[in-house]
């Protein structure tokens, strides 16, 4: 495969805005009806193309997703082989102050598929404005309450973490284990 372009990072202020609007956009439409637990995730390629996900849960709880992996999951999918994504941002809007941040299998998934310094950009719910919410609360409201972001990489997120690179340091590729 050629060497590929660095990746812009620096989102602009429209970038940016919608990114976080199809996030918070993307957390109403969630299923959580066993934890009451909203989150919204939005992804930006360099092909300028926007992927949203949602929580999905399930009666048996563990069998549910997040929404950053339900983001991911699409975007890979999109893309034939042997390319892969190229994400410029990551946001993930919930209901809580601060806001929260990925879960550590989401983590381990974003670092599958997103360069170390990446940015994610966490939403949540001004505090002052307190947590319950209602099903009537319009998107432009939930524009107005979600606060400024936390604004972290994916590689402080997950420092020393082990990726596909560490795969491919194995010198015996197959072992006979038996
Ligand atoms: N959840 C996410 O969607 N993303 C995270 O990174 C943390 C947790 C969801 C899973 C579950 O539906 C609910 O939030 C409560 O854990």
């Amino acid at each position: 495969m050629a060497p590929s372009q660095p990746i812009n990072f620096k989102l602009t202020k429209d970038e940016l805005q919608k990114l976080s609007t199809l996030a918070i956009a993307a957390k109403r439409k969630a299923y959580c009806p066993y934890s009451n637990f909203r989150v919204g995730a939005a992804l930006l390629t360099d092909q300028d193309s926007y992927y949203q996900g949602s929580n999905v849960e399930v009666a048996s709880t563990p069998v549910g997703t997040c929404a950053e992996r339900c983001a991911i999951a699409p975007l890979v999918a999109s893309i034939e082989r042997p390319e892969l994504p190229r994400v410029r941002g990551l946001a993930v809007s919930t209901d809580i102050w601060p806001p929260a941040s990925p879960c550590g299998m989401c983590r381990q998934m974003i670092r599958e598929f997103c360069d170390a310094d990446m940015p994610i950009y966490m939403y949540g719910r001004r505090k002052e404005v307190g947590q319950e919410y209602s099903q009537n609360i319009t998107e432009m409201e939930e524009l107005q309450i979600c606060g400024e972001p936390v604004i972290m990489t994916i590689g402080e997120l997950l420092p020393m973490s082990f990726g596909p690179n560490d795969m491919d340091k194995r010198e015996v590729k197959t072992t006979n284990f038996g």
